[in-house]
Protein backbone atom coordinates (compact mmCIF):
# COMPACT_ATOMS: atom_id res chain seq x y z
CA UNK A 1 0.00 0.00 0.00
CA UNK A 2 1.49 3.29 -0.81
CA UNK A 3 1.53 6.07 1.63
CA UNK A 4 -0.96 8.62 -0.42
CA UNK A 5 -3.51 5.75 -1.09
CA UNK A 6 -6.62 6.74 1.10
CA UNK A 7 -8.46 3.89 3.18
CA UNK A 8 -12.25 5.17 4.51
CA UNK A 9 -12.11 5.19 8.24
CA UNK A 10 -15.31 4.09 9.76
CA UNK A 11 -15.68 3.83 13.36
CA UNK A 12 -15.41 0.62 15.21
CA UNK A 13 -13.56 -0.15 11.94
CA UNK A 14 -17.11 -1.51 10.59
CA UNK A 15 -17.47 -3.21 7.74
CA UNK A 16 -13.39 -2.86 7.45
CA UNK A 17 -11.62 -6.17 6.65
CA UNK A 18 -8.47 -6.54 9.00
CA UNK A 19 -7.59 -9.66 7.77
CA UNK A 20 -8.08 -13.13 5.80
CA UNK A 21 -9.08 -16.01 7.56
CA UNK A 22 -9.85 -19.51 7.21
CA UNK A 23 -11.61 -20.81 10.41
CA UNK A 24 -15.05 -19.28 10.25
CA UNK A 25 -17.38 -16.73 8.49
CA UNK A 26 -20.47 -15.13 9.67
CA UNK A 27 -23.08 -14.83 6.71
CA UNK A 28 -25.24 -12.42 7.97
CA UNK A 29 -27.34 -11.91 5.22
CA UNK A 30 -28.48 -15.61 5.65
CA UNK A 31 -28.35 -15.61 9.58
CA UNK A 32 -25.32 -18.45 8.95
CA UNK A 33 -22.14 -19.24 10.64
CA UNK A 34 -19.93 -21.48 9.32
CA UNK A 35 -17.40 -23.45 11.62
CA UNK A 36 -14.08 -24.48 8.62
CA UNK A 37 -16.71 -25.02 5.74
CA UNK A 38 -19.45 -26.15 8.19
CA UNK A 39 -22.88 -24.91 8.69
CA UNK A 40 -22.84 -24.17 12.61
CA UNK A 41 -26.56 -26.10 12.62
CA UNK A 42 -25.06 -29.43 11.46
CA UNK A 43 -22.07 -28.72 14.22
CA UNK A 44 -24.78 -28.19 16.77
CA UNK A 45 -26.67 -30.83 16.42
CA UNK A 46 -24.18 -33.79 15.96
CA UNK A 47 -20.89 -33.00 17.52
CA UNK A 48 -19.48 -32.85 20.63
CA UNK A 49 -17.77 -29.63 21.95
CA UNK A 50 -14.28 -31.87 21.01
CA UNK A 51 -15.14 -32.44 18.06
CA UNK A 52 -15.45 -28.87 17.02
CA UNK A 53 -12.94 -28.01 18.97
CA UNK A 54 -10.40 -30.55 16.44
CA UNK A 55 -12.21 -29.14 13.59
CA UNK A 56 -11.36 -25.51 14.20
CA UNK A 57 -7.84 -26.64 15.73
CA UNK A 58 -7.18 -29.20 12.98
CA UNK A 59 -9.16 -27.58 10.13
CA UNK A 60 -10.78 -30.66 9.09
CA UNK A 61 -13.49 -33.47 11.00
CA UNK A 62 -11.83 -36.09 12.76
CA UNK A 63 -12.11 -39.43 12.27
CA UNK A 64 -13.28 -41.50 15.28
CA UNK A 65 -9.73 -42.66 16.13
CA UNK A 66 -8.16 -39.15 15.61
CA UNK A 67 -11.53 -37.95 18.34
CA UNK A 68 -10.50 -40.55 20.70
CA UNK A 69 -7.05 -39.55 20.61
CA UNK A 70 -7.93 -35.95 20.97
CA UNK A 71 -10.20 -36.66 23.97
CA UNK A 72 -7.79 -38.67 25.34
CA UNK A 73 -5.26 -35.59 25.27
CA UNK A 74 -7.79 -33.46 26.38
CA UNK A 75 -8.56 -35.15 29.30
CA UNK A 76 -4.50 -35.23 30.35
CA UNK A 77 -4.57 -31.79 30.28
CA UNK A 78 -7.57 -31.09 32.46
CA UNK A 79 -6.24 -30.38 35.86
CA UNK A 80 -3.52 -27.31 35.71
CA UNK A 81 -0.37 -27.47 37.78
CA UNK A 82 -0.83 -27.25 41.33
CA UNK A 83 1.24 -23.89 41.39
CA UNK A 84 -1.99 -22.37 39.42
CA UNK A 85 -4.12 -23.39 42.34
CA UNK A 86 -1.28 -21.65 44.77
CA UNK A 87 -1.89 -18.80 43.41
CA UNK A 88 -5.34 -18.36 42.28
CA UNK A 89 -5.34 -19.22 46.63
CA UNK A 90 -3.31 -15.93 46.89
CA UNK A 91 -5.93 -13.64 44.85
CA UNK A 92 -8.40 -11.23 46.69
CA UNK A 93 -11.77 -13.09 47.37
CA UNK A 94 -13.52 -10.15 46.24
CA UNK A 95 -11.86 -10.04 42.82
CA UNK A 96 -13.61 -10.76 39.22
CA UNK A 97 -13.63 -14.69 37.95
CA UNK A 98 -12.31 -13.30 34.88
CA UNK A 99 -9.42 -11.79 36.50
CA UNK A 100 -8.64 -14.65 38.18
CA UNK A 101 -9.15 -16.41 34.53
CA UNK A 102 -6.38 -13.93 33.31
CA UNK A 103 -4.11 -14.94 36.39
CA UNK A 104 -4.67 -18.67 35.80
CA UNK A 105 -3.91 -18.53 31.98
CA UNK A 106 -0.63 -16.19 32.87
CA UNK A 107 0.61 -18.75 35.32
CA UNK A 108 0.06 -21.39 33.10
CA UNK A 109 1.74 -19.76 30.72
CA UNK A 110 4.76 -18.88 33.35
CA UNK A 111 5.00 -22.87 33.60
CA UNK A 112 5.15 -23.72 30.34
CA UNK A 113 8.97 -23.91 29.52
CA UNK A 114 7.80 -23.82 25.22
CA UNK A 115 5.91 -21.09 25.93
CA UNK A 116 7.33 -18.38 23.25
CA UNK A 117 8.14 -20.75 20.91
CA UNK A 118 5.43 -19.89 18.16
CA UNK A 119 5.94 -22.77 15.40
CA UNK A 120 2.93 -24.54 14.69
CA UNK A 121 3.46 -27.42 16.49
CA UNK A 122 4.14 -26.01 20.05
CA UNK A 123 1.33 -23.49 19.87
CA UNK A 124 -1.07 -26.64 19.04
CA UNK A 125 0.10 -27.94 21.91
CA UNK A 126 -0.58 -24.57 23.81
CA UNK A 127 -3.94 -24.53 22.29
CA UNK A 128 -5.10 -28.27 23.90
CA UNK A 129 -3.30 -27.48 27.07
CA UNK A 130 -5.67 -24.73 26.93
CA UNK A 131 -8.91 -25.76 25.56
CA UNK A 132 -8.48 -28.36 28.29
CA UNK A 133 -7.65 -26.47 31.55
CA UNK A 134 -9.46 -23.14 30.83
CA UNK A 135 -12.81 -24.74 31.82
CA UNK A 136 -10.99 -26.54 34.63
CA UNK A 137 -9.94 -22.92 35.44
CA UNK A 138 -13.18 -21.04 35.26
CA UNK A 139 -14.94 -23.72 37.82
CA UNK A 140 -12.26 -24.12 40.28
CA UNK A 141 -10.74 -20.44 40.26
CA UNK A 142 -14.69 -19.38 41.49
CA UNK A 143 -14.81 -22.13 43.94
CA UNK A 144 -11.58 -21.02 45.29
CA UNK A 145 -13.10 -17.29 45.21
CA UNK A 146 -15.77 -18.82 47.23
CA UNK A 147 -13.66 -20.05 50.17
CA UNK A 148 -14.29 -23.90 48.55
CA UNK A 149 -11.51 -26.37 47.89
CA UNK A 150 -11.53 -27.66 43.58
CA UNK A 151 -12.91 -30.36 42.54
CA UNK A 152 -10.66 -32.70 40.70
CA UNK A 153 -12.07 -33.10 37.01
CA UNK A 154 -13.20 -36.52 36.29
CA UNK A 155 -11.78 -38.41 33.11
CA UNK A 156 -15.04 -40.60 32.36
CA UNK A 157 -17.35 -37.40 31.43
CA UNK A 158 -17.25 -35.28 28.13
CA UNK A 159 -15.99 -31.77 28.65
CA UNK A 160 -19.03 -30.04 28.83
CA UNK A 161 -20.69 -32.39 31.49
CA UNK A 162 -17.25 -32.67 33.67
CA UNK A 163 -17.31 -28.73 33.86
CA UNK A 164 -20.44 -28.77 35.43
CA UNK A 165 -19.04 -31.81 38.06
CA UNK A 166 -16.32 -29.47 38.66
CA UNK A 167 -18.26 -26.52 38.96
CA UNK A 168 -21.47 -28.18 41.12
CA UNK A 169 -19.44 -31.28 42.69
CA UNK A 170 -22.28 -33.77 41.35
CA UNK A 171 -22.63 -35.06 38.12
CA UNK A 172 -25.41 -32.68 35.95
CA UNK A 173 -28.39 -34.14 34.25
CA UNK A 174 -28.10 -35.06 31.18
CA UNK A 175 -30.18 -32.12 29.84
CA UNK A 176 -28.05 -30.02 31.38
CA UNK A 177 -24.48 -31.45 30.01
CA UNK A 178 -25.92 -31.43 26.66
CA UNK A 179 -27.27 -27.81 26.56
CA UNK A 180 -23.59 -26.62 28.27
CA UNK A 181 -21.85 -28.88 25.30
CA UNK A 182 -24.48 -26.83 23.00
CA UNK A 183 -23.14 -23.03 24.23
CA UNK A 184 -19.46 -24.27 23.97
CA UNK A 185 -19.95 -25.33 20.63
CA UNK A 186 -21.83 -21.89 19.99
CA UNK A 187 -19.76 -19.56 21.30
CA UNK A 188 -16.19 -21.52 20.26
CA UNK A 189 -15.49 -18.87 17.44
CA UNK A 190 -16.88 -15.89 15.30
CA UNK A 191 -14.34 -14.62 13.52
CA UNK A 192 -13.32 -11.25 14.05
CA UNK A 193 -14.71 -10.29 16.91
CA UNK A 194 -13.26 -7.62 19.52
CA UNK A 195 -11.63 -10.16 21.35
CA UNK A 196 -10.31 -12.29 18.80
CA UNK A 197 -8.84 -9.60 17.00
CA UNK A 198 -7.26 -8.60 20.60
CA UNK A 199 -5.66 -11.93 20.44
CA UNK A 200 -4.63 -11.43 16.69
CA UNK A 201 -2.95 -8.07 17.40
CA UNK A 202 -1.25 -9.53 20.28
CA UNK A 203 0.02 -12.60 18.54
CA UNK A 204 1.16 -10.44 15.56
CA UNK A 205 3.68 -9.19 18.01
CA UNK A 206 5.55 -12.55 17.85
CA UNK A 207 4.22 -12.63 21.51
CA UNK A 208 3.18 -15.93 22.86
CA UNK A 209 0.09 -17.48 22.65
CA UNK A 210 -0.86 -16.84 26.92
CA UNK A 211 -0.20 -13.61 26.28
CA UNK A 212 -2.54 -13.56 23.83
CA UNK A 213 -5.29 -15.22 25.39
CA UNK A 214 -5.07 -13.00 28.62
CA UNK A 215 -5.47 -10.04 26.36
CA UNK A 216 -8.31 -11.62 24.66
CA UNK A 217 -10.04 -12.60 27.94
CA UNK A 218 -9.98 -8.67 29.31
CA UNK A 219 -11.17 -7.68 25.42
CA UNK A 220 -14.33 -10.07 25.99
CA UNK A 221 -14.99 -9.01 29.55
CA UNK A 222 -16.75 -5.69 28.40
CA UNK A 223 -20.91 -5.54 28.41
CA UNK A 224 -20.67 -4.69 24.68
CA UNK A 225 -19.03 -8.39 23.82
CA UNK A 226 -19.23 -11.38 26.09
CA UNK A 227 -20.08 -9.49 29.40
CA UNK A 228 -23.48 -9.15 27.47
CA UNK A 229 -24.40 -12.46 28.95
CA UNK A 230 -24.39 -11.30 32.64
CA UNK A 231 -26.00 -8.33 32.03
CA UNK A 232 -28.41 -9.05 30.16
CA UNK A 233 -29.56 -11.75 32.87
CA UNK A 234 -29.21 -9.09 35.46
CA UNK A 235 -31.85 -6.96 33.71
CA UNK A 236 -34.17 -10.18 33.53
CA UNK A 237 -34.17 -10.14 37.45
CA UNK A 238 -34.53 -6.69 37.92
CA UNK A 239 -37.60 -6.69 35.28
CA UNK A 240 -38.68 -9.42 37.41
CA UNK A 241 -41.99 -10.51 36.25
CA UNK A 242 -43.17 -10.99 33.27
CA UNK A 243 -45.92 -7.84 33.43
CA UNK A 244 -43.24 -4.98 33.92
CA UNK A 245 -41.12 -7.03 30.82
CA UNK A 246 -42.90 -4.35 28.03
CA UNK A 247 -42.67 -0.96 30.25
CA UNK A 248 -39.14 -1.92 31.52
CA UNK A 249 -38.11 -2.31 27.89
CA UNK A 250 -40.30 0.84 27.08
CA UNK A 251 -38.62 2.81 29.73
CA UNK A 252 -34.63 1.72 29.21
CA UNK A 253 -35.82 3.05 25.11
CA UNK A 254 -36.67 6.09 26.24
CA UNK A 255 -33.37 6.72 28.37
CA UNK A 256 -31.99 5.59 25.02
CA UNK A 257 -29.72 2.59 26.96
CA UNK A 258 -28.98 -0.02 25.53
CA UNK A 259 -30.35 -3.76 26.33
CA UNK A 260 -27.95 -5.99 27.12
CA UNK A 261 -28.33 -9.11 24.63
CA UNK A 262 -29.19 -7.55 21.47
CA UNK A 263 -28.49 -6.37 18.27
CA UNK A 264 -24.94 -7.11 16.81
CA UNK A 265 -22.46 -5.48 14.14
CA UNK A 266 -22.43 -8.52 11.82
CA UNK A 267 -26.41 -9.95 12.18
CA UNK A 268 -29.12 -7.57 11.74
CA UNK A 269 -31.61 -9.81 11.33
CA UNK A 270 -31.47 -12.45 13.69
CA UNK A 271 -28.22 -14.29 15.24
CA UNK A 272 -27.43 -17.72 13.82
CA UNK A 273 -26.50 -19.09 17.42
CA UNK A 274 -29.49 -17.17 19.40
CA UNK A 275 -31.99 -19.16 16.85
CA UNK A 276 -30.35 -22.09 18.00
CA UNK A 277 -29.65 -21.98 21.47
CA UNK A 278 -33.74 -20.56 21.97
CA UNK A 279 -35.86 -23.61 21.74
CA UNK A 280 -33.84 -24.57 24.44
CA UNK A 281 -34.14 -21.43 27.06
CA UNK A 282 -38.01 -22.76 26.71
CA UNK A 283 -37.31 -26.52 27.88
CA UNK A 284 -35.29 -25.54 30.53
CA UNK A 285 -37.89 -23.43 32.10
CA UNK A 286 -40.43 -26.25 32.12
CA UNK A 287 -38.09 -28.59 33.26
CA UNK A 288 -36.86 -25.70 36.12
CA UNK A 289 -40.35 -24.65 36.74
CA UNK A 290 -39.34 -21.14 35.47
CA UNK A 291 -41.64 -20.17 32.80
CA UNK A 292 -41.48 -16.55 34.25
CA UNK A 293 -37.82 -16.55 32.92
CA UNK A 294 -39.00 -17.82 29.56
CA UNK A 295 -41.59 -15.17 29.39
CA UNK A 296 -39.84 -12.36 30.15
CA UNK A 297 -37.18 -13.20 27.31
CA UNK A 298 -40.42 -13.47 24.64
CA UNK A 299 -41.70 -10.15 26.12
CA UNK A 300 -38.55 -8.82 25.74
CA UNK A 301 -37.76 -9.72 22.42
CA UNK A 302 -41.07 -9.09 20.89
CA UNK A 303 -40.81 -5.29 22.17
CA UNK A 304 -37.33 -4.83 20.67
CA UNK A 305 -38.38 -6.11 17.02
CA UNK A 306 -41.11 -3.77 17.62
CA UNK A 307 -39.42 -0.87 18.52
CA UNK A 308 -35.87 -0.56 17.44
CA UNK A 309 -35.91 -3.75 14.55
CA UNK A 310 -33.50 -5.10 16.83
CA UNK A 311 -32.74 -9.46 17.47
CA UNK A 312 -31.00 -11.19 20.08
CA UNK A 313 -27.85 -11.99 20.14
CA UNK A 314 -26.57 -15.60 21.74
CA UNK A 315 -25.87 -14.17 24.79
CA UNK A 316 -29.62 -13.77 25.36
CA UNK A 317 -30.72 -17.46 25.49
CA UNK A 318 -27.38 -18.11 26.90
CA UNK A 319 -28.05 -16.10 30.01
CA UNK A 320 -31.35 -17.19 30.65
CA UNK A 321 -30.00 -21.52 30.10
CA UNK A 322 -26.76 -20.69 32.67
CA UNK A 323 -29.21 -19.27 35.14
CA UNK A 324 -31.88 -22.04 34.48
CA UNK A 325 -28.89 -24.68 35.00
CA UNK A 326 -28.42 -22.89 38.30
CA UNK A 327 -24.51 -21.03 37.29
CA UNK A 328 -23.77 -18.12 39.18
CA UNK A 329 -23.85 -14.90 36.89
CA UNK A 330 -20.18 -13.81 37.58
CA UNK A 331 -19.20 -16.99 35.62
CA UNK A 332 -21.56 -16.51 32.56
CA UNK A 333 -18.74 -14.27 30.52
CA UNK A 334 -16.34 -16.66 32.02
CA UNK A 335 -17.60 -19.75 30.55
CA UNK A 336 -17.73 -17.72 27.13
CA UNK A 337 -14.21 -17.27 27.22
CA UNK A 338 -13.67 -21.28 28.12
CA UNK A 339 -15.70 -22.22 24.99
CA UNK A 340 -14.07 -19.10 22.78
CA UNK A 341 -9.99 -20.13 23.63
CA UNK A 342 -10.57 -22.59 21.00
CA UNK A 343 -11.47 -20.20 18.38
CA UNK A 344 -8.40 -17.70 19.93
CA UNK A 345 -5.97 -20.58 19.85
CA UNK A 346 -7.08 -20.99 16.56
CA UNK A 347 -6.53 -17.79 15.63
CA UNK A 348 -3.64 -17.12 16.66
CA UNK A 349 -1.75 -20.26 15.22
CA UNK A 350 -3.02 -18.92 11.93
CA UNK A 351 -1.37 -15.79 13.17
CA UNK A 352 1.70 -16.55 13.99
CA UNK A 353 1.56 -19.28 10.84
CA UNK A 354 1.49 -16.23 8.32
CA UNK A 355 2.46 -13.55 10.27
CA UNK A 356 2.70 -9.63 9.62
CA UNK A 357 2.54 -7.34 12.56
CA UNK A 358 -0.69 -6.03 13.04
CA UNK A 359 -0.21 -1.86 12.98
CA UNK A 360 -3.23 0.70 11.40
CA UNK A 361 -2.70 4.14 11.77
CA UNK A 362 -4.87 6.66 13.03
CA UNK A 363 -5.83 10.19 11.67
CA UNK A 364 -4.01 12.86 14.15
CA UNK A 365 -6.90 15.41 14.98
CA UNK A 366 -5.22 17.92 17.36
CA UNK A 367 -2.99 20.41 17.14
CA UNK A 368 0.49 20.68 15.68
CA UNK A 369 2.09 24.27 15.80
CA UNK A 370 2.11 25.30 19.38
CA UNK A 371 4.81 26.82 20.66
CA UNK A 372 6.67 25.49 24.15
CA UNK A 373 6.44 26.79 27.12
CA UNK A 374 8.70 25.93 29.35
CA UNK A 375 7.93 24.97 33.13
CA UNK A 376 8.77 27.44 35.30
CA UNK A 377 6.73 30.02 32.61
CA UNK A 378 3.56 28.51 32.21
CA UNK A 379 1.99 29.86 35.49
C1 LIG B 1 -23.43 -5.37 19.73
C2 LIG B 1 -23.52 -3.89 19.46
C3 LIG B 1 -22.35 -3.17 20.14
C4 LIG B 1 -23.41 -3.71 17.95
O1 LIG B 1 -23.52 -2.39 17.76
P1 LIG B 1 -23.33 -1.62 16.38
O2 LIG B 1 -23.15 -2.49 15.23
O3 LIG B 1 -22.24 -0.67 16.65
O4 LIG B 1 -24.74 -1.00 16.25
P2 LIG B 1 -25.05 0.49 16.47
O5 LIG B 1 -24.41 0.97 17.72
O6 LIG B 1 -24.67 1.18 15.19
O7 LIG B 1 -26.60 0.50 16.68
C5 LIG B 1 -27.55 0.84 15.68
C6 LIG B 1 -28.78 1.38 16.38
O8 LIG B 1 -29.36 0.37 17.19
C7 LIG B 1 -29.32 0.77 18.53
N1 LIG B 1 -28.95 -0.38 19.33
C8 LIG B 1 -28.03 -1.32 19.01
N2 LIG B 1 -28.01 -2.24 19.96
C9 LIG B 1 -28.90 -1.86 20.90
C10 LIG B 1 -29.32 -2.43 22.09
N3 LIG B 1 -28.80 -3.57 22.52
N4 LIG B 1 -30.27 -1.80 22.81
C11 LIG B 1 -30.81 -0.67 22.36
N5 LIG B 1 -30.47 -0.08 21.21
C12 LIG B 1 -29.51 -0.68 20.49
C13 LIG B 1 -28.29 1.87 18.63
O9 LIG B 1 -28.53 2.73 19.72
C14 LIG B 1 -28.47 2.54 17.32
O10 LIG B 1 -29.64 3.31 17.38
P3 LIG B 1 -29.72 4.75 16.71
O11 LIG B 1 -29.48 4.50 15.26
O12 LIG B 1 -31.05 5.22 17.07
O13 LIG B 1 -28.58 5.52 17.35
C15 LIG B 1 -24.85 -3.30 19.94
O14 LIG B 1 -25.92 -3.92 19.30
C16 LIG B 1 -24.99 -3.41 21.45
O15 LIG B 1 -24.50 -2.55 22.17
N6 LIG B 1 -25.66 -4.49 21.94
C17 LIG B 1 -25.76 -4.71 23.35
C18 LIG B 1 -24.51 -5.45 23.85
C19 LIG B 1 -24.51 -6.88 23.43
O16 LIG B 1 -25.49 -7.58 23.52
N7 LIG B 1 -23.32 -7.34 23.01
C20 LIG B 1 -23.11 -8.71 22.63
C21 LIG B 1 -22.88 -8.80 21.16
S1 LIG B 1 -22.77 -10.50 20.66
Amino acid sequence: MSEKEIIPYRPGLEGVTAGISAISDVIAAENRLIYRGYDIRDLAQHCTFEEVAYLLLMGELPTRAQLQQFETELKAHREPPEAVYQVLRALPKQGSPMAALQVGVATLGMLDPAANDNSHAANLKKAIRLTASMATLVANSYRILQGQDPVAPRSDLGHAANFLYMLFGREPEPLHAQVMNLTFILYAEHGYNASTFTARVIASTLADMYSAVVGAIGALRGALHGGANEAAMEAILEIGTPERAEAWVMEKLAQKARIMGFGHREYKTGDARAIILKPYVRQLAEHAGRMDIYQIQEIMEQVMLREKNLFPNVDFPAAAVYYLMGIPIPLYTPIFAAARIVGWAAHVMEQHDENRLIRPRSDYKGPRDLTFVPLDQRG
